[in-house]
């Protein structure tokens, strides 16, 4: 692997203060390997609660923030905002953002450059939908996805990357191993052309799809794979903290 593992739970729009207060508490008393960055994404409004309950062993996420400074923005949350509660990273291009919500490649590539100048660091989604697998396209899609960050930031220091095949989000149909290496190998290798060799060798790509406490172990052995990021299974702490020790 490339870097130091990372694993990321995104907890999406689930929770509550009572099951948050429990995760929180599951979380706080699981042993994580030392060796291994460890992430969880809570929805906005119980970062506060997380952040002033949780051991500082794990830093916190948003799930999403706005393009720029705060001000006339209804509804959105600013990065400023989100440093201020203690917010260390924030989750760019999710596959539910980008195909629910509408989310552009340029729109996500604008957070990105905005989060990375304040500061943060961004957890980069990328990933194809399964007509686009099908069709031949994963890779096209993967590089197309990258140029808009790569066109956006003016460094890779703050990045991850996570790859999560839409296909494979929630759906319990995990990529294998090898096919999540063969995506990684290309990323990598999209970034050593396009941006340089030594962004190439530290970036660290993480995957995503319906990774749990039973397939984790197969995928972490990957060369190219460089820690998770994990939905489902990061609302349990004690299989959460399973992923986290999968770290080789
Ligand atoms: O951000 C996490 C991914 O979307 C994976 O979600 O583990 O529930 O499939 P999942």
């Amino acid at each position: 692997g490339t870097g130091k593992f990372f694993v990321g739970g995104n907890w999406k729009c689930n929770g509550t203060k009572d099951s948050i207060t429990k995760l929180v508490s599951d979380l706080n008393s699981a042993t994580l390997e030392p060796d291994v960055d460890v992430i969880v994404a809570p929805p906005f409004v119980y970062i506060d609660q997380v952040k002033n309950s949780i051991t500082p062993r794990i830093e916190i996420a948003s799930q999403n923030s706005w393009t720029g400074k705060g001000g006339a923005f209804t509804g959105e949350i600013s990065v400023e905002q989100l440093k201020d509660i203690g917010c260390k990273w924030v989750i760019l291009g999710h596959s539910e953002r980008r195909h629910v919500i509408g989310e552009d490649d340029q729109f996500i590539g604008k957070k990105a450059a905005y989060a990375l100048s304040e500061g943060l660091g961004v957890i980069a989604c990328i990933g194809e939908l399964l007509q686009e697998r099908e069709a031949g396209k994963t890779f096209d899609v993967c590089f197309q996805q990258l140029k808009a960050y790569a066109d956006a930031v003016p460094s890779w220091d703050n990045i991850v990357i996570a790859y999560e095949p839409v296909w494979a989000i929630g759906t319990g149909k995990v990529a294998t191993p090898q096919q999540a290496q063969e995506v990684h190998v290309a990323c990598r290798d999209w970034l050593k052309k396009n941006v340089s060799a030594e962004v190439a060798s530290k970036t660290r790509i993480i995957y995503g799809g319906s990774v749990n406490g039973g397939n984790c172990a197969e995928l972490a052995k990957q060369e190219d794979i460089d820690g998770f990021l994990v939905g489902g299974a990061s609302l349990k702490g004690p299989e959460f903290a399973t992923i986290v020790n999968s770290v080789i």
